[in-house]
């Protein structure tokens, strides 16, 4: 059990020389200190310091994409439930009724099209905006309705990406994401439409599983059909240290419209992009938990809620433009299969990994200069544990925005598309 000191403490409870070592220059650095991965102490001040404090992402908006739809989702220490509201906001509230504080949803569970919010536990109804419409039995003049309504809590959609932060502390989501607006608009991810849905539990921490998509480094050994797809060592890294995400693209290969297991795909390209974007696929991850994969013809979401310090829950979604996912017969098996061949081999590493580092004797290890997605990561939760904001370290440090190679030499693609 952790101690209120610790809970609420601005520094997180590890090893601060170890810490030192994960935030020198890339190429001198560590990984996280062993008991990031590990403790408990670790996993319950990150819940409050970053999913409460902080700005969580849930994925994609359109999981309550009309009025009336409502989900619940685990969001750091409490769940949060979502309504599109009568005036077409997404609003977010704490998943406990104003009675006796029964879950209004279990979290991950939704329903859509409904008029009213009812508590399955002694039926009290809320409207959509969250204020108390009738409770059985109560209504005599020393109860005042309007003292009732749901617990309000902040979010934000932003480029059809839903964000909350529980405790209202975060500040400005504009800092969280900046930088990222000119890569994700082009995707037009507000309009797209949720045919593919997998729900993981990997006995790994979270932070490991965001690691491992940040690099290449070990595609060759682990990912044949990945590579058969994109070389493995192209692509670049973005370098963007004032917003709280890091990120890179590659290349599909020559021969292969997208990522899929036998190079075709069943959808068409986004119409916003140019003639780079129709060959690259970009990964980002958006502080602290949600993995965006940007395909030209889809669009996959990895958001990952942590269980406990070895455990997580990954929901992994494939979206596309409505005009593929609304054609009748429409398959998404291209995109879905593909991935799903994928991340069962990387949930596979990220377990081996854990169970390493659940030794007492594993040490924190160095980089390859293949990842330098990795290190920014890192060094972005490490500014974090000293109390600072979520920033990533820039590998060079003479370029602080720009890009470095993501899975090594050898891209026939012009670092000059990168911001394209
Ligand atoms: S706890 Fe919700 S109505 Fe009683
Ligand atoms: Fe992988």
């Amino acid at each position: 059990m952790v101690s209120q000191t610790q809970e609420h403490a601005a520094e997180a409870p590890v090893d601060s020389e170890a810490l030192a070592g994960s935030l020198r220059p890339f190429g001198a650095s560590r990984m996280l200190p062993r008991e990031a991965y590990t403790s408990q102490d670790v996993f319950e001040w990150e819940r409050r310091r970053f999913f409460d404090d902080g700005w969580t992402c849930l994925g994609l908006s359109s999981a309550v994409g009309s009025v009336g739809d409502q989900r619940a989702e685990a969001v750091g220490s409490g769940g949060v439930f979502l309504i599109r509201a009568d005036d077409g906001v997404v609003r977010a509230f704490a998943n406990a009724c104003r009675h006796r504080g029964h879950e209004l949803l279990p979290c991950g569970g939704g329903t859509v099209n409904r008029s009213v919010v009812m508590c399955p536990y002694h039926a009290w109804t809320y409207r959509l905006d969250g204020s108390l419409r009738k409770a059985p039995g109560f209504g005599g003049p020393g109860f005042d309705p309007s003292a009732h309504g749901l617990v309000e809590l902040q979010s934000v959609e932003w480029h059809g990406l839903l964000f909350v932060n529980p405790s209202g502390d975060a500040g400005d989501l504009a800092s969280h994401v900046e930088g990222l607006e000119d890569i994700l608009a082009p995707y037009e991810l507000g309009r797209l439409v949720t045919k593919g849905h997998h729900d993981y539990e990997v006995a790994a921490n979270w932070k490991v599983l965001a690691e491992n998509y940040q690099e290449c480094y070990h595609c060759p050994v682990i990912h044949p059909e990945l590579c058969a797809a994109s070389p493995p060592r192209s692509g670049e890294n973005y370098h963007h240290p004032e917003g709280a995400w890091v990120g890179g693209w590659m290349e599909i290969r020559e021969g292969f419209q997208t990522m899929s297991l036998d190079g075709r795909s069943g959808a068409s390209a986004f119409r916003g992009l140019g003639e780079f974007r129709r060959r690259v696929v970009d990964y980002i991850v958006v502080f602290p938990n949600v993995l965006v994969s940007l395909h030209p013809d889809y669009v996959m979401t990895h958001v990952l809620t942590p269980l406990a310090p070895d455990r997580t829950r990954i929901v992994c979604e494939w979206h596309f433009a409505p005009e593929d996912a609304n054609r009748e017969g429409f398959d998404p098996s291209f995109a879905v299969d593909f991935w799903d061949v994928t991340n069962r081999q990387d949930w596979l590493a990220c377990e081996s990994v854990q169970r390493g580092l659940s030794s007492p004797y594993a040490v924190p290890g160095p980089l390859s200069e293949q990842e330098d997605g990795v290190y920014q990561f890192v060094t972005m939760v490490a500014a974090a544990y000293t109390g600072r904001a979520p920033r990533p370290a820039s590998p060079t440090a003479t370029t602080p925005r720009g890009a470095t190679s993501r899975g090594g030499a050898d891209t026939a693609v012009d670092a000059a598309h990168v911001a394209r």
